[in-house]
């Protein structure tokens, strides 16, 4: 039985992890699932924006599955990570917006998961951690490169070496998510910032997207650099001129994605 499930809807994909026994833990197969959908997705001229959310009312994800743990040798250690970071990159990577619907705990991989989304909105009873050192070992899914450069050094070592978890409200405080809303009305509020970023160009939002991601951990000139390519691709695109053109005659654009 799968352990993810993917609901398309006037262009917004709704891709929903769902192992409630366990949580929403990760294990291999939802890994593989989440590959092979955020692949489909990748090709789909339908889809232009993806929520990832968990199942019930309790968990985002709660990690790594630990049942995977006891039996790892190093070597398997290294395979497991690589995995996990390449399914999540290939998430960062995708040029449509993510948007992660965090219903519950994010934890260790849960919380790596929701920092390879692009925008992240919690629910109230959401609980943010990287608990890893409690089990003897780290985050291995992007958390210990992710988490600082999202919350800083210092707020991400805090998280990363005491175990402690957040709730939602400190997870906005520290700029984890971008913003809480009631249980009952995640899903509804994420929806309507997906319609919100579908009426945006998409061309334009994947140029944003890669000129983000180049040049984070670039200097400041290659930076740049990074951006004023992707600001002339970006003119060699149909979109633009609709764009520009709906604005001038005051109506709305309508984007062919070309
Ligand atoms: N891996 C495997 N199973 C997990 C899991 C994980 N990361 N997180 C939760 N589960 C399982 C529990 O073992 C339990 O299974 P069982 O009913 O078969 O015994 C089930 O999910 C429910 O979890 P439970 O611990 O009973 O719920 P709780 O409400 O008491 O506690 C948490 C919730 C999230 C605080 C607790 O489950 C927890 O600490 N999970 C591990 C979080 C973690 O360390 N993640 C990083 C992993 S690297």
């Amino acid at each position: 039985m799968a352990v993810t499930k993917l609901v398309v809807n006037e262009g917004i994909a709704t891709l929903t992890i769902d192992r409630q026994s366990k949580l929403n833990a990760l294990n291999e197969e939802v890994l593989d699932e989440l590959e092979s959908h955020f692949l489909e997705i990748k090709n789909s001229t339908e889809v232009r924006v993806i929520i990832v959310t968990g199942a019930g009312a309790k968990s985002f994800v709660a990690g790594a599955d630990i049942n995977q743990f006891p039996s790892m040798t190093p070597e398997d250690a290294l395979t497991f990570s690589e995995r996990g970071q390449h399914v999540f990159s290939l998430i960062e990577a995708s040029t449509k917006p993510v948007i992660a619907a965090i219903n519950g705990f994010a934890l260790g991989g849960g919380c790596e998961l929701a920092m390879a989304c692009h925008l992240r909105y919690a629910s109230e009873n959401a609980m943010f951690g990287q608990p890893e050192v409690k089990l003897g070992v780290i985050a291995g899914y992007g958390g210990t490169q992710r988490l600082p450069r999202i919350v800083g050094v210092g707020r991400a070592l805090e998280l990363l070496l005491s175990a402690k978890m957040v709730d939602a409200k400190e997870a906005q405080n520290i700029g984890l998510v971008n913003d809480v809303f009631p249980q009952d009305a995640l899903l509804e509020k994420v929806n309507k910032i997906a319609r919100l970023l579908m009426a945006q160009g998409p061309q334009a939002q994947a140029f944003t997207l890669k000129a983000v991601y180049a040049g984070a951990d670039k200097s400041m000139e290659d930076s740049l650099a990074i951006e004023a390519r992707a600001f002339q691709d970006v003119f060699d695109t149909t979109d633009r001129i609709e764009g520009s053109t709906a604005f001038l005659e005051r109506r709305k654009p309508e984007f062919k994605n070309q």
